[in-house]
């Protein structure tokens, strides 16, 4: 047990050093990430967050932000900003109303459940992931419309107009970013057939501008949402995708509508937390996990302790297989969302558990409900000076989406339809299994992870955080938020620390690699537990906003991309 905590000391200090080598030193008092007194703005690339900020500073509001803040990482972060994929916003205003807005991404028109599978019935994996074929029918643009009709206090010009000249004017390529358009490079040249922006030779510090995305911008300040729906815009985008592939038409483009939604809320302890409501997991999964582990004493286990980390293990296994079995677009299919979250049945799920030995996953399946019918991604923060806190994540699924850049309209698209459930039993690119519920249908929504999430204290503000991350992002989600409430770590700490998943099936804990205590690993593999530190990717990569005891903003901005926390 020493050991461990001595492990879990230097594990701390040796993430801590992480944040010394990354922040200025007057940010560092007690671990803390970047401070601020009135307004925060954490996203994935610094200048998509200072534009938030500017927006805010000018006198704009959380929503305001949360436009401008999306745009802007279409430009600067391709990799998952976007204009091409869709997301999820849950936010909470200054006198405590609450909501969310689904602008997920919808099947087109034409698809049908066998659309992903060969003659034989097996699925082609690659058909959802690359190319036209791979492409749901985009919500982001009507997301940030939405948004701005129900909660702006700005002119949309004016605050597309830095966001277009960050486009013009180009922005400086990351470390991570160079590497990542070499990594793709191939994929690009072969789905686009010709070479595109982002296949061209791109070194660290060069710029790189958009003006093709610049102009798509200044046609939506100009002409509103119409025009990417209906307008100039819609008839380029159709015409370029039909001519790769796809089977979107006019008519899905000008059907589609983001959807104002109830939060899911879950009570934990002296917490509300407030999560992404179907057709996200995010919410219903993470309050299923939380209300499991709430009777166990997870403070006095320690921060990724064997018995913390066996306790979450547990309930995130029962938690994925009911994801997996009763989650979809509950436009389209009945989810028994108060069963599933009653204390009751989740207590009753956990009594298969103990601390001696793993419950197999195949021992795990879903609950039994009565009556109950069968039938890369980003996120950021803005907590404004006013008080309402807005909560996003956005993707276009894998990285770049389906690797089809639209090159006349600056932007790519998504390969959310991989999110579906291709065929019953057969995993999609985030190892999840889906059952009928997710199976493909016209105009419906596939069943998403993403899971932007408030936390009020006592009735208060007091945590803004999501992640991306695919399947993982739940956990993640889950795990920074007791990092904070159960093992008294700072915002930033909170998301430095080393985080581990498991999610039903595959029967394995991923673990980051390099980051647990050898000893700790080899107790869990004698109690049956496979683990898997060697395939693990990076779990998670969690943007945060914490009120302080004093009022002020902490931000947590993940060291593991180049994410960044400014505030004023
Ligand atoms: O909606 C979902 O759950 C996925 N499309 C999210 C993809 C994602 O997080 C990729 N990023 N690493």
């Amino acid at each position: 047990m020493k050991r461990i905590l001595l492990w879990a000391f230097i594990a701390l200090h040796l993430s801590c050093k992480t944040t010394i080598q990354e922040l200025p030193a007057t940010h560092l008092k007690e671990g803390r990430g970047v401070t601020a007194k009135n307004a925060m703005v954490v996203s994935a690339r610094e200048e998509a967050s200072k534009i938030g900020l500017e927006v805010l500073k000018s006198g704009g509001n959380a929503f305001d932000a949360m436009v401008a803040t999306e745009m802007a990482l279409a430009v600067v972060y391709p990799f998952a900003g976007n204009l091409g994929g869709g997301g999820f916003m849950v936010y909470r205003m200054a006198d405590g109303e609450t909501g969310a807005l689904d602008y997920r991404e919808k099947a087109p028109l034409r698809a049908h459940r066998d659309m992903y599978l060969d003659e034989n019935g097996e699925v082609v994996p690659e058909r959802s992931r690359l190319g036209g074929l791979a492409v749901g029918v985009p919500g982001t643009v009507a997301g940030i419309f939405a948004t701005h009709e129900k909660f702006g206090s700005k002119p949309m010009k004016d605050l597309l107009a830095p966001v277009i000249a960050l486009a013009e004017k180009g922005f400086a390529v990351s470390d991570n970013q160079a590497r990542n358009f070499e990594h793709y490079r191939d994929l690009f040249l072969e789905v686009n057939i010709d070479t595109i922006l982002f296949a061209r030779q791109h070194q660290s510090g060069d710029t790189i501008k958009n003006p093709a995305l610049a102009n798509t911008l200044e046609l939506l300040a100009e002409g509103g949402k119409e025009v990417f729906y209906e307008g100039q815009v819609a008839k380029q985008l159709i015409d370029f995708l039909q001519s790769h592939g796809s089977i979107i038409t006019l008519e899905d483009l000008a059907a589609y509508e983001a959807k104002w939604r109830e939060p899911i809320s879950v009570k934990y302890k002296d917490y509300t937390v407030l999560s992404m409501s179907p057709p996200s997991s995010g919410g219903i999964v993470l309050s299923q996990i939380l209300k499991m582990v709430e009777p166990y004493p997870l403070r006095k286990f320690g921060h990724n302790s064997l018995r913390s980390i066996q306790v979450l293990t547990e309930a995130e296994k029962r938690a994925y297989a009911d994801r997996s079995h009763f989650l979809g677009d509950p436009d389209f299919v009945e989810i028994p969302t108060s069963f599933l979250t009653s204390v009751e049945y989740l207590h009753n799920r956990m009594k298969s558990f103990s601390f001696d030995k793993a419950t197999p996953s195949v021992e795990i399946s879903h609950g039994n409900i009565p009556g109950y019918e069968s039938m890369e991604t980003t996120h950021y923060s803005i907590v404004d000076q006013y008080g309402n806190a807005v909560s996003v994540t956005t993707t276009l699924n894998g990285a770049y989406g389906s690797k089809l850049y639209a090159e006349e309209l600056g932007f790519f698209l998504n390969n959310e339809m991989d999110d579906f459930s291709a065929k019953p039993g057969v995993p999609n690119m985030f190892g999840l299994i889906g059952a009928e519920a997710n199976a493909i249908e016209p105009q419906k929504r596939m069943l998403s992870s993403m899971t932007p999430t408030i936390v009020e204290k006592d009735g208060e503000l007091f945590m803004v955080l999501g992640s991306p991350g695919g399947s993982t992002i739940i956990t993640s989600v889950l795990q920074t938020i007791l990092n904070v409430t159960e093992y008294g770590l700072t915002m930033q700490q909170a998301v430095n620390v080393a985080r581990f998943h498991h999610q039903w099936l595959p029967d394995e804990i991923v673990f980051e690699p390099d980051s647990f205590d050898p000893e700790l690993l080899e107790e869990l593999r004698a109690k049956g537990y496979e683990l898997n530190e060697r395939n693990s990717r990076i779990l998670g990569k969690v943007d945060a906003i914490l009120k302080l005891d004093n009022g002020w903003l902490e931000g947590g901005a993940d060291h593991r991309g180049d994410d960044t926390a400014v505030g004023f």
